[in-house]
């Protein structure tokens, strides 16, 4: 590292090179200016570490000079030097900034131990700044990676943000492939935990012994084949996040050992104990209602709410249909980039049919989609026929019509399509057309008086 580099800034001859001296002799770097014009010159230069300055000087005088680096050096540490008339002064410079003042004659010890502290401090200060900048720069590929075009995504990226610093245990749910440890793996990202562990265990692939084991660890010789000790996916995340995967598939014995390292935070390894203590966050995530567990009574009720302090809930593709396209460019980037090719978007009649098409296998299914689109495709374009024959088979509807009707049958006509969209799901089809449930119903409920049937 550089050695840190000094202005000093004395009308006075003498005390300017004595300083020099001294502090060269410290090992500092030192550069010299005779006043208060010559030192802001050099300041506006090159960098310093920290400037001795004396308070009284031709031209600009000391605390004037303050003010006027501090505007465009805010960090940088002055020490004011002042005659006994002028104490003062330099109080009054200590609040505009200085970091502290010394009276003449100069007692070089005190000054010393000064300065070595003020460019402590001054690079801790320049430290700090630089982490809040890379974690800033962090956050945000965090984010660009997480595609949220639609609303409800931009809700779910504020509920990670939220609730990411904080240590409550999250249950994130939603049909297969749409992104659940995705935001899973956000939310980890996002945390104070995010140079610790987060560790994964899909429930669902281990047998009740094995998951048993694969979550707590074992002893040596509790089973047969257990050769030696073996630390738990609980151990390995300590201090950090366990993302429990499909949770909805754990047996009740599991189950119950779950709650326990819930409630007091220690548990045994199998064929162990002694009792280990962790600080582990769950993040569990599943494609089954759990209530509906609970009320079967397949998944335990206590547990479920130890798990579920914020339920994050990611709706299907097709109801956020503004996220199909960014997702689809962000797929194609990447997998043109993997396959090296330079593919620069899809013909119009291909994003007519992305943007249309079910995608009952969501965004999982979609990034297949482009991937073997990009294959497919030796031009510039992706073109229909580089898109699975499945996206061409499901014939998407535009709303037309090709009659002269009546405009409230119009409205009629258009309100059968939006429903049909969203699979009749009224909630959804009310919003999107801007009206409340009830108006809804009531304008479905007065077409059928008048027709005495539904027109479709
Ligand atoms: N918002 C998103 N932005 C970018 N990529 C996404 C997004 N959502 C999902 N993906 C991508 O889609 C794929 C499926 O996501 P993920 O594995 O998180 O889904 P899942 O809900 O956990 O699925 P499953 O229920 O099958 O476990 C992954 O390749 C993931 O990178
Ligand atoms: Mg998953």
């Amino acid at each position: 590292m550089a050695n840190p580099h000094i202005l000093i800034v004395d009308d006075e001859k003498n005390i300017r090179e004595g300083l020099a001296k001294f502090f060269k002799f410290e090992g500092y770097d030192v550069t010299l200016a005779a006043d208060g014009q010559e030192a802001l010159d050099l300041i506006n230069k090159s960098s310093f570490s920290l400037v001795i300055c004396d308070l009284r000087m031709p031209k600009i005088p000391g605390d004037e000079l303050l003010l006027m680096v501090k505007k465009s050096h805010p960090f940088l540490p002055f020490i004011m030097l002042t005659g006994h008339g002028t104490v003062e002064n330099a109080v009054a410079s200590m609040k505009d900034g200085a970091y502290n003042f010394l009276t003449k004659p100069v007692n070089l010890e005190y000054l010393s131990l000064l300065v070595s502290q003020a460019i402590d401090r001054q690079r801790l200060q320049e430290e700090q700044e630089q982490v809040q900048t890379l974690l800033a720069k962090e956050k945000h590929a965090i984010k660009q990676h997480v595609v949220s075009a639609s609303a409800a995504m931009r809700r779910i990226y504020q509920l990670v943000e939220q609730v990411a610093p904080t240590k409550a245990n999250v249950i994130i749910t939603g049909e297969s492939g749409v992104g659940k440890e995705v935001i899973a793996t956000a939310i980890h990202a996002l945390s104070p935990r995010y140079n610790k562990p987060m560790v994964t265990v899909h429930c669902a692939a281990l047998s009740e012994n094995l998951l048993e084991s694969e979550l707590f660890g074992h002893e040596k010789g509790a089973f047969t084949g257990a050769h030696a000790m073996h630390k738990g996916r609980f151990e390995l995340a300590n201090n950090g996040d366990l993302f429990l995967d499909e949770i909805g598939e754990i047996s009740p014995t599991v189950q119950v050992k779950l709650l326990r390292v819930l409630q007091e935070r220690t548990f045994e390894r199998v064929g162990g104990e002694q009792r280990i203590e962790v600080d582990v966050r769950i993040i569990s995530a599943t494609n089954r209602n759990l209530l509906d567990e609970v009320a079967q009574d397949r998944f335990r009720e206590d547990l479920y709410y130890r798990l579920n302090v914020i339920n994050i809930h990611i709706p299907p593709l097709r109801e956020r249909r503004e996220d199909i396209l960014p997702l689809a460019g962000q797929f194609l980037r990447e997998f043109s980039g993997e396959n090296h090719k330079r593919i620069k978007g899809f013909t119009t009649d291909c994003v007519s049919m992305l943007h249309e098409f079910n995608w009952p296998g969501n965004v999982r299914q979609l990034r297949n989609c482009i991937e073997s689109a990009v294959v497919m495709c030796d031009g510039e374009l992706i073109k229909k026929e580089h898109l699975p024959i499945y996206v061409e088979s499901q014939p998407y509807r535009k709303f037309c019509i090709d009659e002269e009707i009546s405009l409230s049958r119009m409205e009629r006509h258009y309100i059968d399509f939006i429903l049909e969209r969203y699979d009749g799901n009224k909630s959804h089809a009310a919003k999107k057309l801007g009206i409340s449930r009830k108006t809804l119903q009531r304008k479905l409920q007065i077409e059928e008086d008048d027709d005495g049937t539904s027109c479709k």
